[in-house]
């Protein structure tokens, strides 16, 4: 019998827990002693882990958030932090781990398979950060949550003839703002990939307010600019009458998505699959449909391509 445990690092991102349960009901099924580990690395670090069973993934698979909880642990960062993590899976008798997590938990991931450990990722975030996968676990839920926050704000935007400014997260990657953006019929994006051209999105407005339009919707990303500052901008700018929105973490909550449940129920199962196999640093991803594995320092190294079409797209649309 093997023994495997799992964990959610990073922030937490709607689907963890589906991936939680396949993990334990699969591991149970092939034979496995399945411990969850509480508090991601931080958990690790102080032998934070119990043994769970089938019941222990009761009533989980439509809930957001993770079971497990998660941190990020600064304590993880230094290999004396590291080498007591890879000490208390020794002592548990673990044989494999499953992280689940972004790039920060899969940079941990890798520092784990070089003391030893046997560890495969399982890609969860919201950003869609992740170049070497199409999709991360909790990236539909959320864009469909800025969707429908695109929606109501479109209602009272146009009932007012406002510019409104939704401040979407996604740290430096803008695939959250591109793509709600390009479902919620966005007249500008402002992402980390394309940076802030502030002239341009006034002489849009502006070209725009002299065809007859009277309401436009921005996303912006965070880290490229402040919402409420862009708002007061157009206002100075355009002498158009503008809101701004920051949506924060409410994007990261609530129900997971199907595609997003599917995905960690696959991913899950994959993840166990592996480590029966006896693999190690292996991260998991999603590339035309298909999961497939693949080398954990390989992965971290893909450099996201840009989508520029969808962006041009969004673009031709606005008029
Ligand atoms: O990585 C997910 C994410 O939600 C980012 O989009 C955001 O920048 C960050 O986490 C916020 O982190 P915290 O919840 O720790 O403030």
């Amino acid at each position: 019998m093997k023994t495997i445990a799992v964990l959610t690092s990073g922030g937490d991102a709607p689907g963890m827990n589906a991936a939680i349960r396949a993990v334990i009901r699969y591991g149970i099924h092939k034979g496995c002693k399945v411990y969850g580990i509480s508090r991601g690395y931080k958990g690790l670090i102080e032998g934070d882990l119990a043994e769970v069973d089938l019941r222990s993934a009761c009533d989980i698979i439509h809930r957001g958030g993770t079971i497990l909880r998660t941190a990020r642990c600064e304590e993880f960062m230094t290999e004396e932090g590291r080498r007591q993590a890879a000490t208390v899976l020794r002592v548990f008798g673990v044989d494999g781990l499953v992280v689940i997590g972004g790039d920060g938990t899969f940079k941990g991931a890798r520092e784990l398979a070089k003391l030893g450990v046997n560890v495969v990722g399982i890609p969860g975030t919201i950003d869609n950060d992740l170049p070497y996968t199409d999709y991360t676990i909790g990236f539909d839920t959320a864009i469909n949550t800025v969707l429908d926050a695109i929606g109501k704000i479109r209602d009272t935007s146009s009932s007012h003839e406002r510019i409104s400014i939704i401040e979407v997260m996604g740290r430096n990657c803008g695939d959250i703002a591109l793509y709600a953006g390009l479902a919620g019929g966005a007249e500008e994006v402002v992402i980390p990939e394309k940076g802030q051209d502030m002239e341009k999105i006034f002489r849009e407005l502006l070209e725009s307010k002299s065809r007859g339009k009277k309401q436009s919707i921005i996303i912006l990303s965070e880290g490229v600019g402040e919402a409420h500052e862009l708002e007061k901008q157009i206002k100075e700018k355009t002498k158009m009458d503008s809101r701004s929105t920051v949506l924060g973490h409410i994007q990261r909550g609530g129900s997971p998505s199907a595609f997003d449940r599917i995905l960690a129920t696959k991913m899950g199962a994959t993840a166990v699959e592996l480590l029966i196999q006896g693999k190690t640093a292996r991260v998991i991803g999603i590339r035309n449909n298909m999961i497939f594995d693949m080398d954990v320092e390989e992965a971290l190294g893909v450099i996201k391509k840009f989508d520029s079409e969808t962006y041009e797209l969004i673009d031709i649309l606005a008029n």
